[in-house]
């Protein structure tokens, strides 16, 4: 099967439930880097931990928000370029909010978590190596946020 077939029935078994699937990766980040708490903040309030930011509504959005960009990238394998624009502003949005381009490698291995706990044996070398391809085409658009 080709990469794109791989991708996408993949993120079928994860899209019907995006928050769920959204809260393990964002969990997941936190562990990895909890440094990138104090960047979500809503009404200038900060989160007094990972848990009540996971349970927040604003920060629920913001994980819907996140699995509507996957959900994007996933429905046009075919014509990533046309998101490039799409994506390099939601780089500069997430410059202007604090972000460190290097976050998102860390985001990126956060995602790959996700999708091993979602998937168990069926996330085969292969399917790994297809969301690490469509991630870094992802990063890379957004990137250019930070260089302009
Ligand atoms: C907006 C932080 C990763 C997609 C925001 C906002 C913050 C933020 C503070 C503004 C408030 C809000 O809308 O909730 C972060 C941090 C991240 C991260 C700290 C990881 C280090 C991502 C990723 C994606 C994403 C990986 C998608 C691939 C979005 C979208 C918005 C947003 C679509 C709304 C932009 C708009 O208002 O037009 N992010 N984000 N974020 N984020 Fe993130």
């Amino acid at each position: 099967r080709t990469q794109q077939a791989l991708i996408r029935e993949s993120w079928r078994r994860v899209s019907g439930s995006p928050v769920q699937h959204g809260v393990v990766l964002f969990s997941r980040l936190f562990d990895l880097d909890p440094d990138l708490l104090p960047l979500f903040q809503y009404n200038c309030k900060q989160f007094a931990s990972p848990q009540e930011c996971l349970a927040a509504p604003e920060f629920l959005d913001h994980i819907r928000k996140v699995m509507l960009v996957i959900d994007a990238a996933v429905s046009h394998l075919e014509d990533l370029p046309c998101l490039e624009e799409y994506l390099c502003n939601l780089g500069k949005k997430h410059q202007a909010v604090g972000v460190k381009v290097e976050s998102f490698s860390t985001v990126g291995e956060s995602l790959l978590y996700m999708l091993e706990k979602c998937l168990g044996a069926a996330f085969s070398p292969d399917v790994r190596e297809a969301w690490i391809e469509l991630y870094s085409a992802v990063v890379k658009a957004m990137q250019r946020g930070w260089e302009v």
